[in-house]
């Protein structure tokens, strides 16, 4: 679908969106189009009890004394409420009104009283528009060409248009990061694996990230233990991928870059613990963390921010198998630490254990944040509203808070404490991978992964609830989420680009 931005002028055929506010307030273009349509448009309202709350529409088709199609009205609510998250719903809830036309123009006004700029609601409308026009459909080859979306170009129509369009640019990259990471996790395990999912790193070289691929022989040189433990019982071979973009030199002296780190199973069967049938197909989408951390490569690159920023991902297929590694088996880490494997369906933290240590150590960052469909217990703990947080610095942990409640992808935060450290320690060896009990289980697991990071300002997204959803919602229809893109996205943007 093409978005783009021009002069108000009222087109001859398609779609036009006018909007209105709380009380049925009409923008100016909705009162010349009313005035154009001798009042149709008052009387339609009056007749619908259409009052301006925000999301409500009202259709008129084939109105007379205009040339197009039909007239959508639809609210914004409360001025003084409206904000750019509120734009973007509204861009979403218009995808799936004008999804079936073949054309439409939006009508952007300046809104009294809203703090919002008519070029920002503009810009933010198209994003939310463009969020929500996501679909996974390659494999259906027999859907009915009416059940499809036919809208295929949008014009959104505002003053300073060019203006909107400038504001709209990153915006649109950053929805490439997000399609992007919702395609790699829509798509199915025979044909995202290690080695394809490399693959697609590398196509981010394109955009001028650096992209660097280790493979088993490299990973058994550098000591991988804990994650070559966990793909040594498929046949796909596992790959690390360490992605650089460049768009600013480190920060202050002494300062190295931010690092992204992903959790990369492209398929959990649990291993030798393996996971019961039903459901199983979810786990495509472990290698989530992974896919996010992609997308944010490509939303940096896309709009060129300016900052020094890696992106690290773990991609192994957790099988089971003759070769498969077995409970009671005890790996090396890279950092030396042993690691008795008591469950091998706990294999997210194993691979994130030499993803981590491996980016500290090569990089010298100033943040390490790590990305992960880690636990069933997060799900239980916080559902699909928010993703859970683990930091060892509170500075941190406080920015990707509000980062998240700008973009509405939500963090709540848990603890981590000795208490819950000394769960995992093992009689065998240096840790082991569970807790005795079932209890805590998120916490015990981000106490793992916080054994792999030193001293390292360093914070994991637990994000097995959130990732993928079974419900639509306004910008993100449902499937792969790609939650955390514009969340790490705009924590970058607020903290740690150069202006
Ligand atoms: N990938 C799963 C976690 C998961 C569960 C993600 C549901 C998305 C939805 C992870 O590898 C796993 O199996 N975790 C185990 C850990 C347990 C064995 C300590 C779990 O949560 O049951
Ligand atoms: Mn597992
Ligand atoms: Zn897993």
């Amino acid at each position: 679908m093409k978005i783009s931005f021009s002069q108000p002028a009222l087109p001859s055929s398609g779609s036009l969106v006018v909007t209105a506010c709380k009380g049925g307030k009409l923008s100016e273009t909705a009162k010349a189009v009313d005035k154009a349509m001798k009042g149709a448009l008052s009387r339609a309202m009056k007749a619908a009890r259409f009052d301006g709350a925000q999301g409500k529409c009202l259709d008129v088709f084939a109105p007379a004394g205009l040339k197009v199609d039909r007239v959508h009205l639809i609210g914004l609510g409360d001025a003084k409420a409206f904000d750019d998250l509120a734009a973007q719903d509204i861009g979403g809830g218009l995808y799936r009104s004008l999804r079936g036309d073949v054309a439409a123009a939006i009508a952007i006004d300046t809104v009294p009283r809203c703090s919002l700029l008519a070029v920002d609601i503009a810009a933010n409308v198209a994003f939310g528009l463009r969020l929500a026009s996501y679909r996974f459909d390659k494999y259906r080859t027999k859907e009915k060409t009416e059940d499809k979306p036919r809208l295929k170009a949008v014009t959104v129509l505002c003053d300073s248009y060019v203006v909107a369009r400038n504001a709209f640019n990153p915006l649109n990259c950053i929805a490439d990061g997000v399609f992007m990471t919702r395609d790699l996790v829509s798509e199915p395990p025979n044909i995202i694996y290690p080695k394809t999912l490399a693959a697609e790193c590398r196509k981010l070289s394109q955009l001028g990230v650096k992209v660097q691929v280790l493979g088993l022989k490299q990973m058994t040189k550098l000591g991988m233990g804990a994650l070559l433990g966990v793909a040594q019982g498929s046949v796909q071979e596992p790959q690390m991928v360490i992605m650089e973009w460049k768009g600013a030199s480190s920060g202050r002296k002494g300062e190295g870059p931010i690092a992204f780190v992903g959790k990369g199973v492209t398929f959990d069967t649990g291993g030798i613990s393996i996971k019961p049938a039903a459901g199983m197909w979810d786990m495509k989408w472990d290698m989530g963390g992974a896919g996010t951390v992609i997308g944010l490569m490509r939303s940096l690159a896309g709009r060129k921010a300016k900052v020094h920023a890696i992106g690290v991902v773990g991609l192994v297929e957790n099988m089971c198998d003759g070769n498969a590694q077995r409970p009671g088996d005890i790996v090396t880490s890279m950092s030396g630490q042993t690691i008795e494997v008591l469950n091998t369906d706990a294999e997210g933290r194993l691979v994130l254990a030499d993803a981590l240590w491996y980016t500290k150590e090569r990089f010298k960052p100033q943040f390490m944040i790590d990305l992960a469909t880690l636990t069933g217990a997060i799900v239980v703990a916080l559902g699909h509203e928010h993703a859970g947080l683990f930091a060892n610095n509170d500075e941190l942990a406080g920015r990707l808070t509000g980062a998240g409640k700008a973009v509405n992808e939500l963090l709540w935060r848990l603890p981590l404490a000795e208490v819950y450290n000394k769960k995992i320690n093992s009689p065998a060896a240096d840790i082991k991978n569970i807790s005795t009990g079932r209890d805590a289980g998120s916490i015990t697991a981000a106490q793992f992964i916080q054994r792999f990071v030193g001293d390292v300002p360093w914070a994991h997204l637990d994000i097995a609830g959130t990732a993928w959803s079974s419900e639509d919602r306004p910008t993100v229809p449902k499937g792969g989420t790609a939650y955390g893109v514009r969340l790490l996205d705009r924590l970058v943007a607020d903290y740690y680009e150069r202006k």
